[in-house]
């Protein structure tokens, strides 16, 4: 209510309070606030120490951030969970929370394009990165025992569609002292859950399948309490965490996570077994393919399917993708993944662009390479689209 007797200015900045309804709304409402009132100074020592719950500062305590945390440790099955403004600032906050000088981090030869370059960045900090197949066990096993602190794979391999033996990775991992850090971007909780096979540490590019319609860049980590809590120290105070707006907005996504993902993983088998004996595919790349050469790995790995991202490869290169391209309605080129809507992406001009032309050939990653992440659209008409496609081959 308007107070005559301060002046037009005070009454502008003071008289927007809000009234505090006696009920709920029935969704949370977005706290859009950098900072918080305290009503005295035992109030800030109490919050400050955890002993009443509160925010402090920023993202510091936001109610959006605390029930996205939540939300995300329950899927994951983890004691804890931390949101982070990317998937790569899970990453960073790790790296640079855990690492000293001289430590060595083991990856994925096969890892996200920007993985390998932020461990690559860390060499001036004298942290060393040495990549292996993580499917070839010896290999991981004789880097280890060059002594590691961080083992970092994906449990589906972008883009090959490799999948990791968590279990054995865990007990490599840990017989050479090191911690396994999983990035479970492409498999989302859904379908794995890295911590319950012996991860410490579980991220994803919540940009992806979490945030699922390709309008939030965000990321999560998930693992114990004492592994997480100086991470999030780190991550609030070099500014890795999100707003309360994207917190959200992934929050409300997440809860279509379960049905999204039933859909498109259903339409990516039906979609794999087609493109596989469609004479104008040289070869496809399906964890749940009988050809797949981790198959067995991914039947005890993955739960609910084999996920909703499938590879292909057409002979012809550039030129190839184009001729496919243009003869899509639907289908859209997007150098992103897991959103509703089935889109393609061309990892050597992408994902893997940073990677030098010896590396990518390494990685068998030439022109003709797609990456497909598989919609909830009906089959039918994903289909068709992909038909008219390769007609134009
Ligand atoms: C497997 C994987 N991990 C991590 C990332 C990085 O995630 P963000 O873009 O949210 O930082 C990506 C992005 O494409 C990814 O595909």
């Amino acid at each position: 209510m308007t107070d005559n007797r301060d002046g037009f200015d005070t009454r502008g900045v003071h008289d927007a309070t809000p009234p505090q309804p006696a009920n709920a709304p029935a969704r949370a409402p977005i706290y859009q606030s950098a900072g918080w009132v305290f009503s005295d100074l035992a109030q800030v020592d109490a919050i400050y120490e955890r002993r009443t719950p509160g925010a402090i500062y920023g993202s510091d305590g936001n109610p959006n951030l605390i029930a996205l945390e939540a939300q995300v440790a329950s899927l994951e099955e983890a004691p804890a969970a931390l949101a982070t403004s990317a998937g790569m600032a899970a990453f960073t906050s790790v790296f640079a929370t855990m690492l000293r000088s001289g430590d060595r981090i083991v990856a994925a030869r096969e890892s996200y394009g920007n993985t390998r370059r932020l461990i690559g960045d860390f060499a001036r900090f004298g942290v060393h990165g040495t990549f292996v197949d993580t499917c070839d066990l010896a290999a991981v096993e004789n880097a280890l025992a060059q002594g590691a602190r961080l083992l970092v794979a994906e449990t589906i391999s972008n883009p090959r569609l490799r999948v990791a033996d968590i279990r054995a990775l865990a007990a490599a991992a840990h017989d050479n002292g090191a911690l396994l850090m999983i990035d479970n971007t492409f498999a989302s909780p859904y379908h794995c859950r890295p911590l319950a096979l012996g991860a410490d540490l579980v991220m994803e590019s919540g940009t992806k399948f979490l945030g699922g319609h390709h309008d939030i860049v965000i990321g999560t980590l998930a693992g114990a309490d004492e592994l997480l809590e100086p991470v999030r120290t780190f991550a609030v105070r070099s500014g890795m965490v999100p707003s309360a707006f994207e917190a959200w907005l992934t929050a409300r996504s997440i809860e279509t996570l379960g049905a999204r993902m039933a859909a498109s993983t259903s339409n990516a088998a039906a979609l794999a077994g087609w493109l596989a004996s469609h004479p104008k595919i040289a070869r496809v790349h399906y964890p749940g393919l009988p050809e797949h050469p981790d198959r067995d790995v991914a039947a005890r790995t993955l739960e609910r399917g084999f996920g909703s991202m499938v590879s292909f490869e057409l002979d012809g290169g550039v030129p190839a993708v184009d001729a496919l391209l243009s003869g899509l309605r639907r289908i859209r080129l997007i150098l992103s993944l897991g959103g509703t809507e089935t889109s393609l992406s061309h990892p050597a001009k992408s994902s893997h662009r940073a990677l030098s032309a010896q590396e990518r050939a390494a990685l068998e990653l030439h022109d003709g390479f797609l990456r497909m992440s598989v919609g909830i659209e009906d089959l039918a008409d994903i289909q068709a689209d992909l038909a008219h496609g390769l007609e134009r081959l």
